[in-house]
């Protein structure tokens, strides 16, 4: 999934069959998603083989709301190894990927009118989302440690004042997009703490998780408090976006509800053929040495863009290296907004997300690169047409 701009310069063709077509000329910096090379598709091609044996029996009927048990078990096991929190297959809800959990979400646990809190700067397109509904969308600041848990405090107490309902916050803590920046582990406990207290739900969209290149990923939210939090994952990163195959892990009365709703009454599980291959492809044994690989080739290319930004990039221009995930943040020089920036660098041949589509207000000089779909000798070249394009900006070519 990549995002979209302002002036929806990179709509696809029509007869597209991706979401994202890159322009001829344009290294596409823009898009946040994986490399179709690193795929597994023969391995995939294997597990939708046997998901098929016994003539589909289990894969193409209507599946149970809550997903192939089978893969809830996989799932299962997979979190409790990482994770400091026993869990079993009961405790998993197959999904659609993070976007279609996300929507379901707001449709369950919102009412019209609600207030929906987010990081200052978040996922563009969860925005998208959270717009098309009668939400009031309230940004939090955050800073290089995540969200400004202090600041948290003072927006509830003033709503309350107003007599809002902040009913949800939705927050990238692990790897976070656009910044790549990880929720400190000390905000981590004072977060669910101040989400318990005021009765707001934390949905924590946790699609990063598996692709950490210095360290294991901090607890994830959901780990500390299971009560307060729903958290999304995803195998839209790691194995292939086309599946649409996520979960969920939150409180029992949570999964059942979203288990229960609507959606899945009258469907069953939203992505039924796809979840039991992926369950067939976990059975293979190989997803974490695939994992591995990722984090190894994805690492040389965060390395890669990274240093290749320092080398390029003008004086008053500034970035921090992510521990994980598929993003650079970069700072520009005051006064020089990404938006702004945006014609002068495709003009140069590269592309990137600025800074207010990743904002519910306002706009900042900064911009969002995507380390994800390019070889490190491309994304070198990109860093370089990009300090180009920065400084022509900056001499006003
Ligand atoms: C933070 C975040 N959430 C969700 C998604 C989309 O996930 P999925 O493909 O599982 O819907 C992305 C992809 O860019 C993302 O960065």
């Amino acid at each position: 999934v990549s995002e979209e701009l302002a002036d929806g310069a990179h709509a696809a063709p029509a007869d597209a069959a991706t979401q994202n077509v890159a322009r001829e000329g344009v290294l596409e910096l823009v898009f946040g998603e994986p490399d179709p090379a690193l795929f597994p598709a023969a391995g995939l091609a294997r597990a939708c083989v046997r998901a098929l044996r016994d003539g589909g029996r289990a894969a193409l009927p209507y599946g149970a709301n809550a997903g192939p048990p089978e893969l809830r078990r996989r799932l299962a096991a997979h979190i409790a190894a990482a994770e400091a929190r026993p869990i079993a297959g009961d405790d998993v809800v197959i999904t659609g990927g993070s976007s279609q959990a996300l929507d379901q979400i707001l449709t369950l646990f919102t009412d019209p009118g609600d207030v929906v809190l987010v990081e200052d700067r978040t996922y563009s397109l969860a925005l998208g989302m959270l717009r098309e509904r009668p939400l009031r969308v309230v940004p939090i600041p955050m800073d290089n440690d995540g969200l400004d848990v202090t600041a948290l405090e003072g927006a509830l107490a003033a709503l309350a004042a107003e007599g809002a309902r902040p009913r949800l916050l939705y927050t990238v803590a692990t790897f976070h997009n656009p910044t790549g920046v990880c929720l400190a582990a000390e905000r981590r406990g004072r977060l669910v703490q101040i989400a318990a207290e005021h009765d707001v739900l934390i949905v924590e969209d946790d699609v990063y998780r598996d692709l950490s290149y210095d360290r294991p990923a901090p607890a994830s939210l959901w780990s500390l408090a299971p009560d307060v939090v729903m958290r999304l994952g995803s195998f839209s990163k790691t194995l292939a976006p086309g599946l649409r195959v996520g979960w969920l892990t939150a409180s029992p009365e949570r999964l059942a509800r979203f288990a229960h709703g609507g959606l899945l009454e009258s469907g069953g599980c939203v992505s039924q053929f796809a979840a039991s291959a992926t369950a067939a492809y976990l059975a293979d044994g190989y997803y974490d040495e695939h994992l591995a690989g990722l984090r190894t080739e994805y690492r040389r290319r965060r390395d890669a863009l990274a240093d290749s930004l320092t080398e390029h990039l003008p004086a008053g221009c500034g970035f921090a290296l992510p521990g994980g995930g598929f993003f650079i943040w970069v700072t520009l020089p005051p006064g020089l907004s990404g938006a702004a920036l945006l014609p002068v660098a495709e003009r140069h041949g590269v592309s990137f997300l600025p800074a207010a589509a990743c904002r519910p207000h306002g706009d900042e000089p900064a911009l969002r690169l995507a380390f994800s779909l390019y070889p490190t000798d491309v994304l070198a070249e990109g860093a370089r047409r990009l300090g180009r394009a920065v400084g022509a900006a900056l001499a006003g070519a």
